[in-house]
């Protein structure tokens, strides 16, 4: 067992260090909270989520989620911000029904960057709405690189430029985004509060929290007031985002769990120091792997473009198959556990999000080393 998992074992803490692509790791000072007031919350002698979603404590909760999500990210006035059930993936449909649906801007045409699986879906999604006109896909390089920002051309007809910040499975991150005369919607599912935003540039994102911000099961959706004007009326209720700014994210039961958690996350990570904070740690936690990589010989390859390789994801293979089987299982046994490439890659993959201290990233470089002397 390498130094810093026994001093893990010594302070008694059990955790692991969790490197799973999300659900995945989240604050142990937030869980420690959640597990002391869950049964009776504030001395109401009942929990969060036994209460009404109408009760003040409920209320106030969602308040002060969405006031921590706008101090975290510095969310400028006119964006509203909702706690969505659904997921991401409910947003890949929602979106273009808004967005691009006849009714909403005379059935218009919205342009898609095809980076990878996520983007997929998504594009999917908008063209079974209306028409998603791939402005770019990554098929020839496998998806390991994306376009120069200063090299995207949206179509003249386009409502929006939809993209995905960062490829949870391949490991492809932008950089920096485009200058184009459309809003840009953006998935940034898997690396939202590890970076600051430039508001000015976006027209809505969006992101599942089961990575960086609480549990899975909601989107947090940042939406500008203009694109909410434009919704068409005559969406069902629940599918319009007119309606759930008008509900401040109560129009039905909502995930009053989740909200709880991403308060709490919010709260912790102003703690912390913030944005600043958040994406001074990615910085180090995906250097440390990357230059394990890098100094392994050519025993770990990253596909990945240098200049796009993701600050959340890391993705990378041994020499074989088997090796990378062989790595999964050791790290597991070591306490680090997560490590599979998704099934559609293969490989290996740490994801390496706000939650995960350093000592996670030092502890599985520090496995690389010795899986690489020992098998290459
Ligand atoms: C980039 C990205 N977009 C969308 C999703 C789908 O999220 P959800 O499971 O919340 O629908 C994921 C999943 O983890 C993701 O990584």
């Amino acid at each position: 067992m390498c130094d810093i998992l026994r001093r893990m074992t010594a302070t008694n803490t059990e955790r692991i260090f969790n490197f799973s692509a999300g659900p995945c790791t989240l604050p142990l000072e937030v869980l420690q909270q959640v597990s002391d007031e869950l049964p009776n919350y504030q001395g109401a002698g009942a929990s969060l989520i036994e209460m009404s979603h109408r009760s003040k404590q409920v209320v106030s909760v969602f308040e002060q989620a969405t006031q921590g999500v706008r101090d975290v990210l510095g969310v400028p006035d006119d964006m509203h911000i909702l706690f969505l059930g659904g997921g991401a993936t409910f947003q890949f449909g929602m979106i273009p029904m808004n967005l691009l649906a006849p009714g909403s801007d005379g059935g218009k045409s919205a342009d898609y960057i095809h980076s990878g699986a996520w983007s997929k879906k998504a594009i999917a999604d908008a063209n079974a709405v209306g028409k998603a006109n791939v402005i770019y896909d990554g098929k020839d390089s496998n998806y390991t690189t994306l376009p120069d920002a200063a090299s995207i051309k949206t179509s003249d007809d386009a409502v929006y430029l939809h993209v995905c910040s960062n490829e949870t499975i391949g490991g492809v991150q932008f950089d920096t985004y485009p200058d184009v005369p459309c809003p840009i919607v953006a998935d940034m599912s898997s690396e939202i509060m590890s970076r600051p935003i430039d508001f000015s540039k976006f027209g809505l994102i969006y992101a599942g929290a089961q990575k960086n911000i609480g549990p899975a099961g909601v989107a947090l959706v940042l939406i500008k007031k203009d694109l909410v004007d434009q919704c068409p009326g005559n969406l069902i209720n629940y599918l319009n985002y007119a309606n759930h700014v008008k509900g401040e994210s109560m129009l039905n039961t909502p995930p009053v769990f989740q909200v709880y958690m991403i308060k709490l996350v919010m709260d912790w990570l102003k703690a912390k120091g913030g944005i600043d904070w958040a994406q001074q740690q990615a910085v180090n936690r995906s250097e440390i792997l990357y230059n394990a990589i890098e100094r392994s010989g050519g025993f770990y390859k990253c596909p990945v473009d240098a200049k796009y390789r993701s600050k959340m994801n890391v993705v990378f293979t041994t020499p074989s198959e088997d090796l990378d089987a062989g790595f999964v299982k050791e790290a597991e046994a070591l306490g680090m556990s997560g490590l599979k490439g998704h099934r559609s890659v293969g490989g290996c993959r740490a994801s390496i999000y706000n939650a995960m201290p350093i000592e996670g990233a030092e502890a599985l470089a520090s496995f690389m080393d010795d899986f690489a002397a020992k098998n290459g």
